[in-house]
């Protein structure tokens, strides 16, 4: 019942996100000609997209006869003769990359149908994590021995693998590469001094209410977030914290590195093709989980929608109001949960998101001009210490509402 703010646009100078309009997607779009072997023509029309975005209207998209056609004209019918930079830019990035779909024919029977425009930067984030990988899985697997003994849960270890989550969504690995080097005393108090409000306490504490719980999360990256947020689901699921766990997964591929199903079993894959031994029965595990129905993947067109996450079809709402907890990560998914609206930085965030069924708690990195629930005092010192504190990745928040 909150009055809503503004959308964040890309009209407004001197933001990150013009910046993002003006430069950056036009720079992905470049990207996705240079990485893939489309024919002169898909090029041209890709090219076009990335000349329109600084200053240009938005296009229509052609029947491209994908389930969510009709959809997308009724999204785009109040913003016809619109530029770029005057839409919601959530709308904005969304379309832009359902378009890119719609140039390079993806949804059509032929040469490209289903071919991914991103893979090969998912495939080579996958590779780049290899040590970061090994260590992780390892770290899992003894943690669930540890369990196994102990005969009851863990909630340090799940709150470690809350952490790994969140920092996985972190923009580099740059983290992961220190973290490598001083594995042998690493200290949890490290990656705490950047969180701005950690509920991951909080959710321990609620996941040990229930023995039958089901928890859904709506996953963001594929590649080594990906990874972080299977270790959670099998720790959750092999350790007794969750009976179920359903991953909420992108229908089509959309803001570059986010995970469909396909890239769940291709880590999985990834995975078990290798040579080290805890990686390997990680993998199994995983493929077990995936195999007894425990671990449920699913996408839905809302994900790669323009609506915000109060706008969420009921379909949808009902799974989650089946679900204990609802973990929502990474950048774009806070993004929709907030409307990508100008809220005062200082808004209540369970005011804002009290239209969800279920607990939640949102794991995001933050790397756009979007956020809620911050103390007064804290966006005082981040001012004076970080001035890109809003989109640099560097900072984090576990936000938990219930
Ligand atoms: O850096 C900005 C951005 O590209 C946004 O457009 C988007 O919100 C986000 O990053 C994607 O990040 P994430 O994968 O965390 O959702
Ligand atoms: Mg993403």
């Amino acid at each position: 019942n909150l009055p809503l703010p503004a959308p964040l646009l890309g009209s407004k100078t001197g933001t990150f996100t013009e910046y993002t309009v003006t430069k950056r997607m036009p720079d992905i779009a470049h990207r996705v000609i240079k990485e893939n072997n489309f024919p002169p023509e898909i090029n041209q029309n890709l090219e076009k997209l990335a000349s329109e975005l600084k200053n240009g209207y938005l296009q229509p998209l052609k029947n491209d006869h994908s389930i969510d056609f009709y959809h997308w004209e009724k999204y785009l019918e109040i913003h016809k003769n619109q530029r770029w930079l005057d839409v919601p830019w959530f709308l904005a990035e969304t379309y832009f990359y359902r378009l890119i779909l719609n140039i390079t024919n993806y949804f059509q029977p032929g040469k490209n149908h289903q071919l991914d425009p991103f893979l090969l930067q998912k495939e080579q984030g996958l590779e780049a994590s290899i040590d970061a990988i090994i260590y992780l899985c390892t770290q899992v697997e003894k943690w669930l021995d540890d369990s196994q003994k102990q005969d009851k849960p863990s909630k340090s270890s799940l709150i470690a693998l809350l952490y790994f989550s969140l920092w996985g969504n972190r923009v580099d690995l740059s983290l992961w590469s220190a973290f490598e080097e001083n594995r042998s005393s690493f200290d949890i108090q490290t990656q705490l001094t950047n969180i701005l409000v950690d509920d991951s306490f909080a959710v321990t504490k609620l996941l040990t209410k229930s023995a039958h719980n089901r928890i859904d999360i709506v996953l963001d990256n594929a590649g080594f977030e990906l990874i972080c947020d299977l270790c959670l689901v099998n720790f959750l699921l092999d350790s007794g914290f969750a009976a179920q766990v359903h991953l909420h997964l992108k229908p089509h591929p959309t803001f570059v590195s986010d995970a469909m199903i396909k890239d769940v079993h291709y880590t999985q894959e990834f995975l078990a093709a290798g040579s080290h031994p805890q990686v390997k029965s990680f993998s199994k595990r995983l493929n077990k989980n995936i195999n007894s129905g425990r671990l449920v993947l699913q996408e839905d067109y809302f994900w790669t929608s323009p609506l915000a996450f109060w706008q969420i079809p009921k379909l949808l709402k009902d799974e989650f109001a089946k679900s204990n907890l609802i973990i929502v990560k990474g950048d774009a998914n806070y993004r929709r949960l907030l409307g990508d609206l100008e809220w005062d930085y200082t808004t209540n965030f369970a005011d804002i998101v009290a239209y969800l069924p279920t607990p939640m708690v949102a794991l995001r990195t933050l790397k756009s001009e979007v956020a809620a629930g911050l103390k007064a005092e804290i966006l005082t010192e981040l001012a004076t210490i970080d001035p890109k504190w809003l989109t640099n990745g560097q900072w984090g928040v576990i936000q938990l509402v219930h």
